[in-house]
């Protein structure tokens, strides 16, 4: 090629990470034997039949006389777990596999442990490519798992979401103008949220507890020994309010039971309220792992993820049950 067009380099790039793709580390060994490894997102298939692949280094990588003189490279398809090693193999001068446990291949080349799926290849062409040089490997045996893939898109690392062919819609009638709509976060939290609890609220009605009361045994087998105020602090978020006298119902229930921290009044679990509150958390772990085979377990993590970011960017400061004791 003689005639270069010249483009602004930033935007071409940004142009280019338009394409979503998934994340690969892709490994050898050098000359002496040192494990050599580095992240790669050009990796690609090429052909089923023999089957070939492909990615492509750049000339100014540490690790090009490595693989342009090994004849075997191994490609990992990183799960969504190991964006922590991605970035290890994409920084220069460290260790990259300190710490790391291999499993054994077909070559020497290092072949990394719970990826999404893994490609043994051996060197078939190497073919120069602007300022990169281009691999192709004929594949020699791989693996595939059901760990969610890591994605990279427009620079950052990504979540898959799987998405059904048109549009999904909850009811057949189109929503009059100005009112709510099926489309809007209240609508479809809380309708995802009181569907779920069905199951949970024929458990209740079974155990003879309020909602409230679910509320208050699930905290405290979190953190046993709190206040009514304390106990508040964690519940206010549901919007139900515990009193006096909801524990003093409780207690007549033999669920909880009153103790003494300093001058305050604190309410612990008892026996029973602790089993009672242990068949509701196996109902809830059930329902959780039923929505999660019928999502998808790929689809459940990122769901979660959105989830966990939607909870923290509406958070009006409230306390972390999970988090340290104040
Ligand atoms: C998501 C991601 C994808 C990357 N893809 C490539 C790639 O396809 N080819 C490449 O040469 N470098 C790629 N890099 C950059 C290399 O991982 C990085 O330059 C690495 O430090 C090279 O290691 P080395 O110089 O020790 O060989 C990528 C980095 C990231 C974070």
């Amino acid at each position: 090629m003689n005639a270069h067009i010249s483009f602004d380099p930033q935007a071409f790039r940004n142009a280019l990470g338009s394409f979503t793709t998934g994340v690969t580390i892709i490994t050898c060994r050098g000359d002496n034997g040192e494990a050599i490894g580095i992240t790669a997102n050009s990796f690609n298939s090429v052909s089923l039949n023999p089957p070939m692949v492909l990615w492509s280094l750049a000339k100014n990588a540490r690790s090009l006389p490595a693989f342009s003189q090994s004849k075997h490279w191994n490609v990992h398809v990183l799960s969504a777990e190991q964006e922590e090693l991605s970035g290890r193999f994409a920084r220069q001068g460290e260790d990259k596999f300190s710490g790391l446990e291999l499993d054994t291949g077909l070559s020497d080349a290092p072949l990394l442990k719970d990826c999404t799926a893994r490609f043994q290849c051996r060197t078939a062409f190497q073919y120069e490519g602007g300022d990169h040089v281009i691999f192709v490997g004929e594949v020699l045996n791989f693996d595939h798992s059901n760990l969610a893939p890591l994605a990279f898109h427009s620079g950052k690392y990504a979540l898959t979401a799987s998405k059904p062919r048109g549009e999904l819609r909850l009811s057949e009638s189109t929503p009059l103008e100005c009112s709510y709509t099926e489309d809007m976060f209240g609508y479809l939290l809380g309708r995802a949220h009181y569907q779920q609890l069905h199951a949970l609220h024929r458990l209740l009605n079974r155990q003879q507890l309020s909602q409230n009361a679910f509320y208050v045994l699930s905290v405290l087998c979190i953190r046993d020994g709190l206040t009514v105020d304390e106990l508040n602090s964690f519940i206010s978020y549901t919007g139900h309010i515990v009193t006096e006298e909801a524990m003093q119902a409780l207690e007549a229930q033999g669920m909880v039971a009153r103790d003494k921290k300093g001058a305050n009044t604190i309410w612990v679990l008892t026996a029973l309220g602790r089993e009672t509150s242990l068949e509701e958390i196996a109902l809830a772990k059930s329902l959780d792992q039923d929505i999660t085979d019928k999502l998808g377990s790929s689809d459940a993590k990122t769901f979660k993820v959105l989830l966990k970011r939607l909870i923290s960017c509406t958070d009006p400061g409230l306390p972390d049950m999970w988090g340290p004791r104040g």
